[in-house]
C-alpha cells in the first residue's frame, strides 16, 4: 500500500529514528505528523522539513489524548502511529535513582500505552490504520545493567503482541520492531559513552518501519508463525 498523503503520527521526532522516519516518510509524499516534548525543536524541525508539528510528552495521559484529537481535527484521520520516544537508562539497578526509573518507564512503556489508547479508538472505528512500537533487542533477551529499560521494553512486546491479535480482525494493524544498536544520541543523553561503529543508521532503522507501515499484509506475529486466523 501506498503511503502516500496518509497522515503518520510519529512520537520522539525531533531527533534519532524519529527524525530520520519523518524526513523519510515526507520524501515519500506521505504527510508525517512531527511531535516531542520540547515544544522549541518541535517548531524549528518542523518548518525546516516542511511538516505539520505538535507539542507532545508522551508520559502525559491527558496530552496524549488532546493532542491526538487536535491533530484528527487539524490534519485528518490518523492512518499510521509510530511510538518511538524513548529514553536509555544504564548501571546497576541498586545505583539507579527512583525519578529516573520513573522517567524510563513513564516514557517507554506508559508513552506507548497511553498514545496507542488515544489513537487506536479512531483506527479501531474506521476498521483502518497502523501501529508501529519500536521497542529493541532488549526485550529479546536479557543482561545485566539495563535491568530497568529491559523491563520497560518487555512490556511493550507483551502490550504488542496481545494488541497485535486483538486488532488484526478489526482491521489495524500493531507491530512492533526490534533494532538493536542504532547510531543515535540515545547512549550520550543518558551520559554513556556507547562504541557506534557496528550500528544500524537511523536511517536504515526508519526504512524498516516504512516498509511495516506501508505493507499491509504484514502482521508482526506471522514472522513468529502465527496465522491471521489463529486471532478470530
Ligand atoms: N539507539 C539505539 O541503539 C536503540 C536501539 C533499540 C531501540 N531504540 C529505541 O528507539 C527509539 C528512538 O530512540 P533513538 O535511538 O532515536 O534516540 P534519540 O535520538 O535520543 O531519540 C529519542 C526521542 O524521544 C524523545 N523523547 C524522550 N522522552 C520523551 C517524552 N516523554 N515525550 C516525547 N518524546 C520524548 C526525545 O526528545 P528530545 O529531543 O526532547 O530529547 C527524542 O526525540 C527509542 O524508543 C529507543 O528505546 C534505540
Amino acid at each position: 500500500m501506498s503511503l502516500k498523503g496518509k497522515i503518520i503520527l510519529v512520537t520522539g521526532a525531533t531527533s534519532g529514528i524519529g527524525m530520520a522516519l519523518v524526513q523519510r516518510l515526507h520524501r515519500l509524499g506521505a504527510r508525517p505528523v512531527l511531535t516531542g516534548r520540547n515544544e522549541e525543536k518541535v517548531v524549528r524541525l518542523a518548518q525546516q522539513i516542511g511538516v505539520s508539528g505538535y507539542k507532545l510528552d508522551v508520559s502525559r495521559e491527558k496530552e496524549c489524548r488532546a493532542v491526538v484529537s487536535q491533530i484528527e481535527q487539524e490534519q485528518g484521520p490518523i492512518h499510521g502511529l509510530v511510538n518511538n520516544a524513548g529514553i536509555w537508562l544504564e548501571g546497576d539497578f541498586e545505583a539507579n535513582r527512583p525519578q529516573d526509573i520513573q522517567k524510563v518507564i513513564n516514557t517507554n512503556t506508559l508513552g506507548t500505552i497511553w498514545m496507542s489508547h488515544a489513537v487506536l479508538s479512531h483506527m479501531l472505528k474506521r476498521r483502518a490504520g497502523a501501529v508501529v512500537n519500536v521497542v529493541s533487542t532488549g526485550a529479546l533477551y536479557t543482561r545485566k545493567g539495563i535491568s530497568v529499560y529491559s523491563a520497560s521494553k518487555w512490556a511493550v512486546r507483551g502490550f504488542t503482541g496481545c494488541l497485535e491479535v486483538e486488532c488484526a480482525p478489526k482491521g489495524v494493524r500493531v507491530m512492533g520492531f526490534y533494532p538493536g544498536k542504532v547510531a543515535t544520541n540515545m547512549y550520550e543523553i543518558a551520559g554513556i559513552d556507547r562504541d557506534l561503529e557496528v550500528a544500524m543508521t537511523p536511517e536504515a532503522a526508519s526504512e524498516m518501519i516504512q516498509i511495516m507501515l506501508g505493507s499491509e499484509n504484514l502482521v508482526w506475529g506471522q514472522v513468529c508463525g502465527r496465522n491471521i486466523k489463529d486471532y478470530i
